[in-house]
């Protein structure tokens, strides 16, 4: 053999020795095979393919240096999934009780990095006049954007954070103190005289936020979570999910849309004065913008619910559906089954919190017949909600009252009466 192919291979050889050693290689086969697209033209078999095809020895030590890197890429997703180090993403749209779950893992504390709607500032930044965003930019904004920070990277999100921070220093991080992971110790800077901070720590006096510190401090945690209420399609976050540095699961909060909206009308009254005038005098219109909304919205979330359900490769094992009832009925039950999915410890000061902050003792307990008792707390909205707004919801949601199991009313008098749930007993299937 010519002595110029003798370095390389000998190269070569020993590499597939050790990795052999490590049994590793017919995982990346098995990878490489899943992944045969016309980006990735390595075989499965592409050590002796490459060693037959690639004569000259520049292309052969190209090839070679791309499967020595895709193995050390490899190697990384392996040791992330070795080291257990999950990430999860909370998905939701806002009065589905996603800051109530979020809470589920923020008060884990301890190897957790938490982030409340870090997307908020995104959308902020990316409104347009019109008050919308582009919803094509927007998407992939917020798909950059999490990515970053599920790595611990804040430098996406910081060009969005207005004022821009200075020094990696903000003072105006949305809602800081509802991560508690961002008023640690290790991420609480000497408070600064005079610097005022609109969302300051709580539990301890800091100064303004330093995002270096935020990053290190991230990069200690095992477990990284960020609640959202922002992004539109599951489908736009599959980079995510195909991240090998990531071992991402979603978890995807739903509530009956006619409840979601009975609640908005009491919590944003002046923007929903129309709606009441419409019930008021019995004629929604039915092409109004407002209606053209709340059909996109719902639209929105049932297509990710049916991408998650319908569980593509990419998706297998990464997708849970939980609805707001189910938590509000059975809040211990349904934190464990979040829990157990996540593949996180559910600490005993989880529990505890849950306990403090629910009605989960009686639930487990049994003496009072709670079910039936947060049934009408949680079906609450069908005595504000008008009859006519609720036959609007059904016109336009009509499909995704259906997947998630939430009963069509005929009639006035359904809507009012308490003996008849409206939400179905239902399981989804996720693995
Ligand atoms: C390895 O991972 C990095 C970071 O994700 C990526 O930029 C690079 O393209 C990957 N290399 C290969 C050969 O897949
Ligand atoms: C939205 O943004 C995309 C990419 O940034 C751009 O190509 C497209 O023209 C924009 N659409 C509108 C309606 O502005
Ligand atoms: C922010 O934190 C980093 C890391 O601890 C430190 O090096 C830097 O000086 C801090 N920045 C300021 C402005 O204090
Ligand atoms: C339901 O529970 C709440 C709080 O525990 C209690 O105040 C209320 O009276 C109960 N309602 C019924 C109908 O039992």
């Amino acid at each position: 053999m010519r002595i110029k192919y003798t370095i390389p291979i000998v190269f070569f050889v020993a590499l597939v020795i050790i990795e052999k050693e490590n049994k590793i290689i017919s995982r990346v086969s098995d990878k490489l095979t899943l992944k045969q697209t016309p980006q990735t033209p390595l075989q499965p078999s592409g050590f002796s393919h490459l060693l037959q095809k690639h004569v000259s020895v520049p292309s052969l030590s190209k090839d070679f240096m791309l499967m020595k890197r895709r193995l050390e890429n490899y190697s990384v997703h392996k040791k992330v999934k070795k080291m257990g180090r999950k990430h999860i993403l909370l998905l939701a749209t806002t009065r589905t009780g996603s800051s109530f779950v979020g809470e589920f893992f923020n008060q884990q504390g301890g190897k957790m990095f938490y982030v409340f709607e870090p997307l908020w500032h995104v959308e902020k930044m990316l409104t347009l006049e019109t008050g919308g965003t582009n919803a094509t930019a927007a998407a992939k904004a917020y798909r950059d954007v999490l990515q970053q920070l599920f790595l611990c990277d804040f430098s996406l999100l910081e060009s969005f954070i207005d004022p821009l921070p200075v020094d990696h220093i903000t003072t105006a991080l949305f809602r800081r103190e509802s991560s508690s992971s961002l008023c640690e110790e290790s991420v609480c800077s000497p408070v600064i005289k005079g610097v005022f901070e609109r969302y300051h720590c709580k539990t301890r006096r800091c100064g303004p936020l330093n995002l270096t510190m935020a990053s290190a401090s991230c990069l200690q945690k095992e477990h990284k979570v960020i609640k959202s209420v922002r992004v539109r399609q599951l489908e736009n976050l599959r980079p995510l999910a195909e991240d090998p540095r990531l071992d991402i699961k979603f978890i995807q909060l739903v509530r009956d849309p006619r409840a979601v909206l009975a609640s908005r009308m009491v919590a944003f009254a002046a923007k929903y004065k129309n709606w009441k005038e419409w019930a008021m005098v019995g004629d929604v219109p039915i092409d109004d913008d407002e209606v053209k909304k709340l059909k996109g919205n719902c639209d929105n979330i049932r297509l990710s619910a049916e991408v998650g359900l319908r569980q593509p490769p990419w998706l297998r094992g990464r997708y849970m559906l939980v609805r707001y009832e189910d938590i509000a009925r059975f809040p211990m039950r349904k934190a464990t089954e979040m829990y157990k999915f996540s593949g996180i410890p559910f600490t005993p000061q989880v529990k505890s919190w849950i306990l403090k902050n629910t009605r989960a003792s009686k639930e487990t307990s049994g003496v009072y017949s709670t079910q039936k008792n947060s049934s009408e707390q949680v079906e609450k909205w069908r005595f504000s909600l008008p009859f006519k707004v609720a036959q609007v919801v059904q016109r336009v949601c009509g499909p995704t009252l259906k997947l998630f199991g939430y009963k069509i009313v005929s009639s006035e008098k359904m809507l009012k009466d308490k003996s008849i749930s409206l939400i179905e007993d239902k399981v989804f299937n996720f693995l």
